[in-house]
C-alpha cells in the first residue's frame, strides 16, 4: 500500500492546499514547524557524549524564519560564504555560533570572516599559507581530506581521490611548517565526506581517520565530522530512514573513548542540512496542460528546474501527490507519465516515468521533501519568478516567511534603469 507523506504526518494541519495556493501563487514552498523542529531535536541528542555540538549547514535552505528556529533549537551554523555569514547573523547568530568553512576564497572574504571573530577553516596549504599572512599569531581550523567519501551522487562526494575539497593526511608536516611560520594555533580539524548517506559506516571511517590525524596537535579545541546524513526519498515506497539511534549510540561511544585519551573535553560537531530541513517542506505546483506526445504522456507544470533543480542536476528523485477539488487523490485510472515544468529546456523533468492517477488541467502536484536544496538553489531562468515560501505553525497558523519575487526584481540590478 502506497504511504502517502502528507497525511501521515498531517503536514497541512488542516490548510487547504488551493487556498494556499491563491493566497500565495503557484508554485509554493510550504514549510512545518513541527518536522523542522523534529529533525533539529534528533541531530541535538544524536550522541550523549557532552560537549557535542550541530551546526546546521544553511546552504540547504537559509531562509531566515527557519534559521531562527534552528538557533532557538540550539543549534550552531556553518557558512560556506560571506553571503551566509551576513544571512546568519541577520537570524541572530553570534560569531561564537558561525563556522567558516571556506574554499577557495579571496583575501577580502576570508579577511571578512576573520575580523568578526569567526572561526574559520581553510583547505588547501595555499590558503592556509593566506590566513596566516592576513592573521598571523591567529587559530585556524583546516578541513582535511579523510580519503573516503559517501554521496548519492558523484556530484556531491567530497572527500576521497576524486574531489576538490580538502588537504590530504599526507600533507599534515606541511601544515605544520605553514603554522609554525605564522604562528598559527590550530583549533578545529574538519571534514565533510559527502551529502546523503543512509548507513553511517562511511562516516564512522572517515571519522576515524580524521581522529587520527587530530592526535597530531596538541592544542585542538573541536573536530568536526561534516554533514550528509540522508533522509529517505522514497517513503512510499516504505524506504527506511537512517538508524540514527543506533548510530548516535556507537559514533558517542567512539567519540567519548577518543577524548579519554586525548586528556581533554574537547568538542565534537556535525553539520547536518539535508537532514533538518529536507522532510519539512512540500514543493506544491499546478498542473496546466496535460498531452501525449510519440506515446509519452506529459504532465505540464508550473514545476520547472528554476524552482527545483535537484532532479535535472542529480537525477534525484522526489516523490510526488496529486491533489483535485481540495482532496489527495488516491485511487483511479494510472498512466506513466513524465511531469514536466515550463522551462524552455527538453531536460526540464521533475519527475520521470512515474506511474500517476490520470492529471487534469487544474490538478495540484506536490513534490515531496523539497526542503533541502530546493529554494536555496532556485533561480530565475527564463525570467520565472521564484516562489513565495510559507511555514506551517505548530498550531497551525500559516505564515508568509518570504515573499514571492515581483517583475520588478528581475530589474533591480540594471544601473541604466536605476
Ligand atoms: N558541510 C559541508 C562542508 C558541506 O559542503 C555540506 C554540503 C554540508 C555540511 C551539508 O551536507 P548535508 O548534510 O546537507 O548532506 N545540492 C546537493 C547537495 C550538495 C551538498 C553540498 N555540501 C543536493 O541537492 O543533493
Amino acid at each position: 500500500m502506497t504511504i502517502y507523506y502528507t497525511q501521515n504526518v498531517d503536514f497541512y494541519k488542516g490548510n487547504s492546499t488551493e487556498q494556499l495556493l491563491k493566497e500565495f501563487g503557484s508554485p509554493l514552498y510550504i514549510y512545518s514547524e513541527e518536522i523542522f523542529r523534529k529533525r533539529c531535536r534528533e541531530m541535538v541528542g544524536l550522541v550523549d557524549y557532552p560537549h557535542y555540538k550541530v551546526t546546521y549547514s544553511i546552504k540547504t535552505n537559509s531562509n531566515l524564519t527557519l534559521l531562527k528556529i534552528a538557533r532557538e533549537e540550539g543549534l550552531h551554523a556553518d557558512a560556506m560564504s560571506p553571503g551566509e555569514i551576513f544571512v546568519l547573523e541577520k537570524a541572530g547568530f553570534k560569531p561564537h555560533e558561525i563556522f567558516y568553512i571556506s574554499n577557495n576564497v579571496s583575501e577580502e572574504e576570508m579577511k571578512y570572516a576573520i575580523d568578526k571573530g569567526i572561526d574559520t577553516s581553510v583547505d588547501s596549504l595555499s590558503q592556509l599559507d593566506m590566513y596566516g599572512r592576513l592573521n598571523p599569531g591567529g587559530k585556524v581550523a583546516i578541513r582535511i581530506n579523510p580519503g573516503v567519501g559517501a554521496g548519492h551522487h558523484a556530484k556531491v562526494i567530497t572527500a576521497g581521490d576524486k574531489t576538490k575539497f580538502g588537504i590530504n593526511t599526507e600533507c599534515i608536516g606541511k601544515v605544520k611548517e605553514i603554522l609554525k611560520k605564522y604562528g598559527l594555533t590550530l583549533k578545529g580539524i574538519n571534514q565533510h565526506i559527502g551529502s546523503l548517506f543512509m548507513d553511517g559506516s562511511k562516516y564512522v571511517e572517515s571519522a576515524k581517520n580524521t581522529l587520527n590525524v587530530a592526535k597530531q596537535f596538541d592544542d585542538l579545541e573541536f573536530v568536526d565530522f561534516g554533514g550528509g546524513f540522508g533522509i529517505p526519498y522514497r517513503k512510499q515506497e516504505g524506504q527506511p530512514r537512517l538508524e540514527i539511534a543506533e548510530f548516535g549510540k556507537n559514533f558517542g561511544e567512539m567519540l567519548r573513548e577518543w577524548a579519554k585519551e586525548y586528556k581533554k573535553d574537547i568538542l565534537f560537531r556535525s553539520e547536518p542540512g539535508r537532514y533538518i530541513s529536507a522532510e519539512s517542506c512540500i514543493l506544491l505546483g499546478t498542473v496546466h496542460a496535460v498531452k501525449e506526445n510519440h506515446g509519452t504522456f506529459f504532465v505540464g507544470t508550473d514545476l520547472g528546474f528554476n524552482v527545483l533543480s535537484r532532479p535535472i542536476m542529480y537525477d534525484s528523485h522526489h516523490e510526488i501527490e496529486q491533489y483535485r477539488d481540495g482532496k489527495i487523490i488516491t485511487a483511479g485510472e494510472t498512466v506513466t507519465a513524465n511531469v514536466v515544468g515550463n522551462i524552455c529546456e527538453s531536460g526540464d523533468i521533475m519527475a520521470k516515468d512515474r506511474v500517476l492517477f490520470i492529471p487534469k488541467e487544474k490538478d495540484l502536484i506536490a513534490v515531496m521533501d523539497a526542503g533541502a536544496y530546493g529554494y536555496s538553489m532556485a533561480s530565475n531562468y527564463n525570467n520565472r519568478l521564484r516562489p513565495a515560501e510559507v511555514l506551517i505553525n505548530t498550531d497551525g497558523s500559516v505564515q508568509l516567511i518570504r515573499r514571492r519575487d515581483t517583475l520588478e526584481d528581475l530589474i533591480r540590478n540594471f544601473p541604466d534603469l536605476a
